[in-house]
C-alpha cells in the first residue's frame, strides 16, 4: 500500500514536473528573445563613441563621428553629402541682437546640464545614449521613441469626441493658409509636475504639411518632460519628424535614422539648465525651423549661435514643397486617473492672466514666407480643448511681437 502511494506520489511528481518543463523554457526563452531584441534595437541606437561624458543627471553623451551617427543607417543617405552649413539663412525683425535691453535683463539664455561635465570635440556629435531600461518603457521595442497616433492639435476639430478620447490636451496659437517656409519662436522654458509616469507635458512648435490625414507630415521642436521616454521629470529639448501622421516613420531626437546633425554642442533629449521658477528667474530658448530654399532641407537653430543640422527634404511628401499649418503652444496627455481630470502641468502650472514671471509664455513668433523672410504670422487663431484645465491667451507689443501665454494646472475646482 504505502509503496504504491509513494510510487503515485513520484509519477504525479513527474507528469506534473513534466507538465511545467516547457513552459519553463518558453518563459526563459521568451525573456531571452525580448532581451536579444532590445539589445539589437540599442546596437542599432547607441553608435561607438569616440568620447563619452557623464551628465550630472545621469544621461551618458557619446561624441559620436560625424559619418556613424544614426541618419546614415538610412538607405536613402548612403551617399549623402553631408551639407555643413544652410545655403540661406532667413532673417527678421526680432534677432535676438536688436531685442531691448529691457527684455534682455529680464529673461536669460540656457545651455545644457551635461555641459558642466565636458564637451565633444569637433566632427563628432552629441548623442545621448538610449539605456536598456528606457526601451523596456516603451510598449514594444518598435515603438520606442514614436508618438502615439492622433496626438496632432487639430484646430476646429470636425470630430472633438476622437480629441477628447486620445486623451491629449493642448493650448496652442496657430496660422493656417499660406505657404509657410518656416517658423521661430522664443519659448519660456519650465519644469512641469506630471502626475503619471505615462503622461507628458511639452512646449514646442509644429511644422505641418497635407491634411490631418494618414499622410500629415510634421516637424516638431521644443521641450518636454517625459517620464516614459527619459525615465525621470527634467526638462529636456527635442525633436519630432514624422511623414505619415506618427504611424511609421519618424522618432524622437536621433532615435531613428532621419535628422543629420552637424552641430558637436547641442545633445537632442538632454536636459535644459537652468529653468524658470514661479516669482523667479525667466529662461527662455530660441527655435528656429526653415526650409533652405536651395536644397530644400528643413534646418534647424537651437538659440542664436547652434545650427543643430537638418532634415532631408526626401523624409517628406508635403513639406518637401512647404508647409501648410503652422502650431505653437503647450500638449499634455490627460490619463483620467481615477476618473478625474489628471494634475499633469502644462507650461508653468499657472494659468496666462498672471502674466510674466508666473504664466508659461512663447514671445515673438514668426513665420518664414516665400521670399525666405521672417514675417510677423497673419491671422493667429488660438485653440485650446478645456480652457479651465488649460488656457491661452495671445498679445502685441513691440518688444514681443507677436506672443502669448499659456498652460494651467490641469486638476482644479473648476477642471475636475
Ligand atoms: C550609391 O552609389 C553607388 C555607386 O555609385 C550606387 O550604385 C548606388 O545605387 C547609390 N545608392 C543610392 C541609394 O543612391
Ligand atoms: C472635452 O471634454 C470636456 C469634458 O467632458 C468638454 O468640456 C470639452 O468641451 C471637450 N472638448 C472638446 C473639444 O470637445
Ligand atoms: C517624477 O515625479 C513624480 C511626481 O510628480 C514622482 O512620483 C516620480 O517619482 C518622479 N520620477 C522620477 C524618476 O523622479
Amino acid at each position: 500500500m504505502g509503496g504504491d502511494f509513494r510510487r503515485a506520489v513520484v509519477l504525479m511528481g513527474m507528469i506534473f514536473f513534466l507538465g511545467l518543463f516547457p513552459l519553463l523554457c518558453v518563459g526563459r526563452i521568451g525573456i531571452s528573445r525580448q532581451r536579444l531584441e532590445v539589445q539589437k534595437h540599442l546596437n542599432r541606437l547607441n553608435k561607438p563613441a569616440f568620447k563619452s561624458i557623464k551628465s550630472p543627471d545621469g544621461d551618458v553623451i557619446d561624441c559620436v563621428h560625424m559619418a556613424h551617427q544614426p541618419a546614415f543607417d538610412h538607405p536613402f543617405l548612403k551617399n549623402h553629402t553631408v551639407q555643413m552649413r544652410p545655403s540661406y539663412h532667413p532673417e527678421g525683425l526680432f534677432d535676438d541682437s536688436k531685442v531691448s535691453s529691457k527684455s534682455k535683463a529680464k529673461t536669460n539664455s540656457i545651455t545644457q546640464l551635461w555641459h558642466l561635465s565636458g564637451r565633444c570635440p569637433e566632427g563628432t556629435v552629441p548623442i545621448r545614449r538610449t539605456k536598456h531600461e528606457d526601451v523596456l518603457r516603451a510598449s514594444s521595442v518598435k515603438r520606442f521613441g514614436k508618438k502615439k497616433h492622433r496626438t496632432i492639435p487639430k484646430p476646429r476639430s470636425a470630430d472633438p469626441d476622437l480629441m477628447n478620447e486620445s486623451g491629449h490636451q493642448h493650448a496652442i496659437a496657430y496660422v493656417q493658409g499660406d505657404k509657410y517656409y518656416g517658423a521661430k519662436a522664443t519659448i519660456n522654458v519650465w519644469e512641469p509636475k506630471i502626475q503619471q509616469a505615462n503622461e507628458f507635458s511639452l512646449s514646442q512648435l509644429w511644422i505641418l504639411g497635407g491634411s490631418f490625414g494618414e499622410d500629415l507630415n510634421s516637424i516638431e521642436a521644443g521641450w518636454q518632460v517625459s517620464p516614459d521616454l527619459y525615465g525621470d521629470n527634467n526638462t529636456r529639448l527635442f525633436t519630432y519628424w514624422t511623414s505619415d501622421a506618427y504611424q511609421a516613420t519618424g522618432c524622437y531626437n536621433l532615435l531613428c535614422s532621419g535628422f543629420i546633425q552637424i552641430n558637436s554642442e547641442i545633445a537632442m533629449g538632454a536636459s535644459i539648465f537652468p529653468v524658470s521658477g514661479y516669482r523667479g528667474s525667466q529662461y527662455d530658448i530660441s527655435i528656429l525651423v526653415w526650409k533652405d530654399p536651395k536644397e530644400g532641407h528643413w534646418w534647424m537653430q537651437f538659440g542664436n549661435d547652434y545650427v543643430l543640422g537638418y532634415w532631408p527634404s526626401f523624409l517628406f511628401s508635403y513639406l518637401a514643397d512647404s508647409a501648410s499649418m503652422i502650431e505653437w503652444g503647450g500638449e499634455v496627455v490627460n490619463s483620467q486617473p481615477d476618473g478625474q481630470h489628471t494634475s499633469t502641468q502644462m507650461g508653468s502650472g499657472h494659468f496666462p492672466e498672471e502674466g510674466f514671471g508666473k504664466s508659461s509664455y512663447f514671445r515673438n513668433i514668426q513665420v518664414v514666407d516665400g521670399s525666405n523672410n521672417l514675417r510677423a504670422p497673419k491671422g493667429i487663431g488660438t485653440f485650446t480643448e478645456q480652457s479651465n484645465c488649460y488656457d491661452v491667451q495671445n498679445g502685441n507689443n513691440g518688444d514681443w511681437g507677436n506672443f502669448f501665454y499659456y498652460g494651467g494646472p490641469g486638476k482644479n475646482p473648476n477642471c475636475p
